[in-house]
């Protein structure tokens, strides 16, 4: 599965962008990094490289590369020009901001070829809000990754009305080649697949708040019809409930970037137990 490619993909680093290089890396492509400031692309490098280190000594590395040979696939670009140039697939992954995704997808627009994939890591925004009146429509997609892409391979790909079947079909095939597992939805829907479950969930978890325990368990043995019949209007998500569960929150979590940091080691540790267990699981 995991062998050395030529092709070239290129991403936007930040959170989710250094996990997709970590992930194409390991699949043996070249990866340019992009960002706007050359001071969050250099500490983006500095945080690859540490995790992958790290990763290499605990033997979860992914990939049949080592540390220092997927690094050295790894670049980094200001110049959005020279960052384009030689890619097949562009991973978008700036902020969940509509009009700044628009506008890097008109400039990209402007100066890709016909063969590129343009592809989106959006959360909830939909590909005819992001895609519509592009020249290259028929090459985007929106690949949604969950957080961190490394350790949780599940790719939501969703096409615009547009987009041409072969994008789609090239764009899965490339996530399997890199070892994620994508699904595909046959059309876009506010918060795709993956987000509206996780939302009810969410919203039903913020009414119980207000809600006597007691009064959700008897709605809840009537079955999960019923449960799902009487969801309640969306919440604002403000106000008092915000106020009562961030003190909660803040009170068990400081947010100051020592604890933060702690608990993301803490959680890529179980992660990566829990990939020990599954690959243990597979062998026996
Ligand atoms: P982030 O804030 O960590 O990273 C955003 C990056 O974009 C930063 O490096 C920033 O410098 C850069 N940037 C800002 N303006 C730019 C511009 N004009 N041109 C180029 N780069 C620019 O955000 P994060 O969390 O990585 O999210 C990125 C995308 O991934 C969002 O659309 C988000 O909805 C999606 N996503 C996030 C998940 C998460 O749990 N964080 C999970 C799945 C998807």
């Amino acid at each position: 599965q995991y062998q050395t490619h030529t092709d070239t993909c290129f991403l936007f680093s930040g959170l989710i962008g250094c996990s997709w290089a970590m992930v194409f890396a390991a699949g043996g492509f070249k990866v340019k990094l992009y960002d706007i400031a050359q001071q969050q692309l250099t500490s983006a490098l500095e945080n690859i490289r540490k995790q992958m280190k790290e990763l290499e000594e605990s033997g979860f590395l992914k990939g049949a590369l080592s540390a220092e040979q997927q690094l050295a696939l790894i670049s980094i670009c200001t110049d959005l020009r020279a960052a384009v140039e030689g890619a097949t697939f562009i991973q978008e992954c700036t902020p969940e901001n509509l009009e700044l995704k628009k506008k890097i997808f008109s400039q990209l627009d402007l100066i890709v070829g016909d063969n590129v994939i343009l592809s989106s890591s959006t959360s909830c925004l939909l590909p005819s809000k992001l895609f519509t009146g592009l020249k290259h429509v028929k090459q985007c997609i929106v690949s949604h990754p969950v957080n961190p892409p490394y350790f949780v391979p599940l790719v939501e790909i969703v096409p615009h009305p547009e987009t041409d079947p072969s994008t789609t079909e090239r764009t899965y095939a490339l996530m399997k080649t890199i070892g994620q597992s994508p699904v595909k939805l046959n059309r876009e829907i506010e918060g795709f697949v993956l987000n509206r479950l996780q939302y009810a969930v969410i919203s039903e978890a913020w009414r119980l708040v207000g809600v006597c325990i007691s009064n959700y368990c008897e709605r809840y043995r009537e079955g999960m019809r019923l449960v799902l019949n009487t969801f309640g209007p969306v919440p604002e998500f403000s106000g008092e409930i915000e106020q009562k569960i961030s003190q909660a929150m803040s009170e068990k979590i400081p947010v100051v970037p020592k604890v933060l940091d702690a608990r993301r080691k803490r959680r890529d540790e179980y992660l990566t137990g829990l990939a020990k267990l599954k690959k243990q699981m597979k062998s026996d």
